[in-house]
């Protein structure tokens, strides 16, 4: 485990939801390298899924941690905060990238599908935020990094659902970068678009074709693309970008 960042001081503790996931591994791995201590925190996980995960993040030695949590039971995320607080310190950098979908049309989503991904895409990320915030004020330091995503800024055929969670999740960093600003606390939104994860693998080939055809960069994002983003917004030195959304996308969706 590294003791100290770049700049001699204490190593940032790093929480992120989503950890073990596709974009989740990269993010863990490039905060690791940035020197930080990472804790990966995802639905309890197969044996085999957490040892492909310990293997991607071998070079890193014990910098990365994994805890089980489900980030839309409120109580659960309050726990293990107060657990990481008693532990290392406090958590200097929460990166919200839990995310699902359920894709479906409007006229034949169910409100199961409505609400599993509401509860999961952006209650998550309140009981987490919500969890942290307190200790990051009172330390007069701290990074929040919510993943949205292309299809919350443009909207996407089948995802209701998505697209508004997504799109409520920069609103919610926007409202709280305001509450924060003053306390060293940033809050910031990457919006990634399509990229090389097993959540993009799974639609339907000839869609996904559509897409990378329409990618001006020519390709899907890899999850290190998003990863260096999210590594340079958690950086000690990124405090005077707050309420930004950051869109990574090979240029699929352009906006001023
Ligand atoms: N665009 C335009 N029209 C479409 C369409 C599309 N993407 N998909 C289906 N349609 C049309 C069909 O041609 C059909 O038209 P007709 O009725 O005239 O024949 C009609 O809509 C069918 O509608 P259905 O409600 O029956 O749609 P379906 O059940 O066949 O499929 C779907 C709906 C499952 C959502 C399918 O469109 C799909 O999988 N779309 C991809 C959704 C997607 O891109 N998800 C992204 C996941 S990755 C991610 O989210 C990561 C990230 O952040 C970028």
């Amino acid at each position: 485990m590294s003791a100290s960042n770049a700049n001699g001081s204490a190593a940032r503790l790093a929480l992120i939801t989503g950890g073990l996931g596709g974009l989740g591994t990269e993010i863990c791995r490039q905060l690791a390298q940035a020197g930080c201590r990472v804790i990966a925190a995802d639905l309890p996980a197969s044996d085999a899924r957490l040892a492909g995960f310990r293997e991607a993040c071998a070079t890193f030695g014990d910098a990365i941690g994994y805890a089980a949590l489900d980030v839309s039971d409120h109580e659960a995320c309050a726990t293990l905060v107060g657990r990481l607080e008693r532990e290392h310190g406090g958590v200097d950098i929460l990166v919200n990238a839990a995310g699902i979908t359920r894709d479906a049309s409007l006229r034949k989503m169910t409100p199961a599908q409505w609400h599993e991904l509401m509860r999961v895409n952006l209650d998550g990320v309140f009981n987490t935020s919500q969890a942290v915030v307190e200790g990051m004020t009172r330390r007069g330091f701290g990074r929040i990094v919510n993943i949205s995503s292309v299809n919350g800024q443009t909207g996407q055929f089948g995802q209701t659902n998505y697209s508004a969670a997504k799109a409520g999740v920069h609103g919610f960093t926007m409202a709280l970068a305001r509450e924060t600003a003053r306390k060293g606390v940033t809050v910031n939104t990457v919006s990634p678009g399509y990229c090389d994860t097993p959540m993009v693998a799974a639609v339907p080939a000839e869609i996904r074709a559509q897409i990378v055809a329409g990618i001006p960069v020519g390709r899907l994002g890899q999850p290190a693309d998003i990863a260096r983003a999210v590594r340079f917004l958690a950086a000690d030195d990124a405090g005077y970008l707050t309420g930004v959304n950051l869109p990574v996308n090979g240029g699929y969706f352009m906006s001023f």
